[in-house]
């Protein structure tokens, strides 16, 4: 009997949650054995208990207990952390998702401890260095031996940094995988009921990103903008924590209403409901396109063009008056949607193929392979 392949499944924040558990599954549906590592990285009920009880996860394996921290700290203390467990568990592979600090440090700790690595979401790419997630993909994607890429667009960025063609696999989107798979029972939400809303109503809004939040002039300046599109589209705020505190002591224009983080379920339920979403996440660009619900991103750069090009997101940048006019534009004519090939909801089961065959896995790309 062939010995059973142990994979290391890695997560440790909000988005990570609906991108582990479809791979987790999809593995472990074809034998093998999955330990899953939280590193903590996100604690709070309402950021991290609510998706593994919306999503069906079960309790962490291996609980590293991170929290939070500068960059440095929180990447070293992951790091720090993973490097025994590694040790312990000695599994073949280890997965790891997007590209926060959880997945970078994981990623570098498994790169040298031996296991090969997997890495979800490779070769998305803004170009701009200023946002700590372009770091974290760049490094992740780079000691990685398979890059498992949702979409054409970033398979093409990888060839262009030279990774090899044995390397990249394009796999689709594992975000839409969980999104398909829980659409019915987030349309089964009393969200709406609870927060007095009605389908087509309103506007949802997302803000987290430090370039947008960090700052209290820039935050101010975006609310500015936010509080006229409010006059003509109420908007519903889900906080969160790191805008928190800022936000309270700005205070928000008249048709703006705060209200908590949304769980998994209610946020969907929200998305599918909106008039339009107005956001610098880059999981609800994606989950916007795949509802087919117009989304502006308040951004001036994104990693997932192809909701750009196919789907229904339209890049608005931070100043006050193009987000104003874009949001006005897509209100009165919404972009129709068309969803990305391969965001069919079979991403993971893809995934589980490429690990369990080995898929013209040719090891990671050494530094002769670059010339
Ligand atoms: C992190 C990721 C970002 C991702 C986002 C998803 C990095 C560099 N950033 O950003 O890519 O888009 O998660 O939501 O990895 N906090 C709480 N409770 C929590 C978690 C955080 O109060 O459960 C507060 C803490 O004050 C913390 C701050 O939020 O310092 C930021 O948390 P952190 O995980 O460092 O970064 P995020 O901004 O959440
Ligand atoms: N999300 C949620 N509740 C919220 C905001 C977001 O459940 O209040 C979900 C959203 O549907 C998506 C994921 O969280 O599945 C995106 O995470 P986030 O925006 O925190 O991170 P990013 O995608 O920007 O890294």
């Amino acid at each position: 009997m062939a010995a059973v392949m142990r994979v290391v499944a890695v997560a440790g924040a909000r988005p990570n949650y609906m991108k582990i558990k479809p791979v987790m599954d999809a593995l472990e549906r074809r034998g093998a054995e999955v330990v899953l590592v939280h590193t903590g990285q996100h604690y709070d009920e309402s950021m991290n208990d609510v998706f593994f009880r919306d999503l069906g996860i079960r309790p962490p394996d291996r609980f590293l207990g991170v929290g939070s921290g500068s960059h440095a700290q929180q990447t070293g203390r992951v790091m720090t952390a993973f490097e025994p467990l590694l040790d312990e568990v000695a599994p073949d592979a280890v997965v790891v998702v997007g590209d926060i600090n959880s997945t970078l440090a994981c990623a570098l700790v498994t790169a040298k401890a031996g296991p090969l690595l997997a890495h979800v979401e490779a070769g998305l790419r803004s170009r701009d260095w200023s946002m700590p997630e372009e770091v974290n993909r760049v490094a992740t994607d780079r000691v990685s031996d398979y890059l498992l890429a949702p979409s054409p667009d970033a398979a093409d960025n990888l060839r262009a940094e030279g990774y090899r063609d044995d390397q990249v696999h394009v796999v689709g989107n594992v975000m839409i995988d969980t999104l398909l798979a829980n659409l019915d029972r987030a349309r089964e939400s009393d969200v709406l009921r609870r927060y007095e809303l009605e389908r087509g109503g309103y506007g949802l809004v997302t803000l987290h990103r430090p370039a947008n939040v960090d700052d209290p002039e820039v935050l101010a300046t975006l609310l500015k903008a936010l509080g006229e599109i409010a006059g003509r589209c109420p908007l519903l705020l889900p906080v969160h924590p790191r805008a928190a505190g800022r936000l309270a002591e700005l205070g928000v224009p008249g048709g703006i209403r705060l209200v908590p983080p949304a769980g998994y379920l209610d946020f969907i339920a929200l998305q599918d409901s909106a008039r339009l979403v107005l956001t610098d996440s880059g999981g609800v660009q994606e989950e916007t396109t795949a509802l087919g619900v117009p989304c502006v991103t308040l951004r001036d750069n994104t990693e997932r063009p192809i909701t750009v090009l196919q789907g229904t997101n339209t890049l608005a940048g931070r100043d006050p008056q193009r987000i104003v006019e874009t949001a006005n534009r897509v209100l009165d004519d919404p972009p129709a949607p068309r969803r990305p090939e391969l965001w069919d909801g079979r991403a993971s089961e893809r995934i589980a193929e490429v690990l369990l065959t080995g898929g013209r896995a040719g090891g990671r790309l050494r530094p002769t392979d670059l010339g």
